[in-house]
């Protein structure tokens, strides 16, 4: 993020002494991207940042993965994957079930109706989509209040929890994109001074920026209250990845201030304006985020193709260089109909094979002006390999949609 923001209490000048009332100085820490090379923010801390009491190993749910061979195009059911039993005892941060993943980026899925614990992602940002329901957020930076539509980024090593709000019938649904790089707005639709030009599709009043500052005692905590932080990290483990708890003799939400251009943020997925044209437009209209080595799009409900001869649907593609994963989170997908793709549904259409739509659908799409759907799509330039919980809810049959004509 390069929009500079300043909150709670920050000293004139940074790297100077900011004292609290009696006297003590505050701890000053520098948060920066590649190095000193990049976006940064200076935290203001009342205890002293580096400080554990202990340091014990968080062993992290199944990492590994399985090659998606033989290629094929697979449907995941993703509301399938959590018994609704167990809702009560999930939390977002270690009940996540790993859907799909590579070198760059990590799927995973969650239905949470517990707080999490405290903790801090050491591997790359965090973009968290929520599918249904609300939750706080609460970071270092200060909180959120997060709800359906909702995407929310969080930059490597942040600390913070998630806390769902409880609700029997709409409990937190999560759809987890974890980097192992920065995530951010689309380079083309920004300024070389990273302001978001006027063809973005979204601009800065559309982010939301951290309440704050968020002290322990605003939360109903003490100052000292010893706390553990889940820290996911690079190491030995499957896909690289591994976990350790921090104890802390303090608790975690002590920053008095903060500025700079590094902090988390929330967008909406409704405040995305649509691009749309006479003729299809191609996907990277719907982009809204990058990683490295992958893009995250969202397909908006919309004004589709006006050509007296468009067709809406798209036209059948192999995506070369990339493997390309829809979730599919509301209204009727027209280009999946009849293919068995349904609300909480993932595609799974990898690099090497053609794909569109489903028989009979680019025939129905004709004479449509709108369409009805929700999803948010990840490309990724490295082939995608299956979690526990992608093989756990493979409907086995997709690929054969095309052949049958099933459906219709
Ligand atoms: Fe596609």
């Amino acid at each position: 993020m390069a929009h500079y923001r300043a909150v709670g209490n920050i000293p004139p000048k940074r790297h100077t002494q900011h004292r609290r009332r009696g006297g003590e100085l505050y701890y000053e820490e520098l948060m920066g991207e590649e190095g000193f090379s990049s976006d940064s923010s200076l935290l203001y801390h009342r205890s002293l940042p580096s400080t554990i009491s202990a340091a014990q190993v968080w062993g992290l749910p199944d990492q590994s993965t399985t090659p998606n061979h033989p290629l094929v195009p697979r449907h995941l059911r993703l509301h399938d994957l959590i018994d609704a039993k167990s809702v009560r005892r999930t939390d977002v941060v270690t009940g996540r079930r790993l859907v799909l993943g590579n070198g760059d980026v990590r799927i995973s899925y969650v239905v949470a109706g517990r707080p999490s614990p405290w903790y801090r992602n050491a591997i790359g940002d965090e973009c968290l989509f929520v599918e249904r329901g609300r939750a706080r957020v609460e970071t270092v930076f200060g909180a959120f209040d997060v709800k359906e539509g909702d995407y929310v980024i969080i930059p490597r090593a942040t600390t913070h929890r998630w806390l769902p709000r409880r609700s029997a019938n709409n409990p937190l649904r999560v759809y987890c994109i974890e980097a192992n790089s920065h995530i951010a707005p689309p380079k083309r639709y920004l300024s070389r001074y990273g302001q978001l030009l006027e063809h973005a599709p979204y601009c800065e009043r559309d982010l939301r920026g951290p309440d704050g500052p968020l002290l322990a005692e605003d939360v109903g905590a003490a100052a000292d209250e010893e706390t553990e932080v889940f820290i996911k990290h690079r190491g030995r483990g499957p896909g690289g990845v591994v976990g350790t708890i921090h104890t802390l003799p303090f608790h975690p939400l002590d920053v008095v201030g903060w500025d700079g251009c590094l902090y988390p943020y929330v967008f909406n997925v409704a405040d995305f304006e649509p691009i749309t044209g006479r003729i299809h437009q191609p996907p990277p209209v719907h982009q809204v985020f990058e990683g490295h080595n992958f893009v995250i799009c969202n397909f908006v409900p919309r004004k589709v193709d006006y050509h007296p001869l468009a067709v809406p649907v798209p036209y059948y593609h192999s995506n070369v260089d990339s493997d390309e994963i829809m979730f599919y989170v509301d209204g009727d997908y027209e280009a999946r109909k009849g293919s068995g793709i349904a609300k909480g549904s993932i595609s799974v259409h990898p690099g090497g094979h053609a794909h569109g739509p489903q028989p009979g659908a680019t025939e129905a799409s004709l004479g449509v002006e709108r369409f009805d759907e929700l999803a948010v799509m990840v490309d990724t330039f490295r082939p995608l390999d299956l979690g526990e919980g992608g093989l756990a809810v493979d409907d086995g049959e997709y690929a054969l949609s095309w052949s049958r004509g099933k459906g219709r």
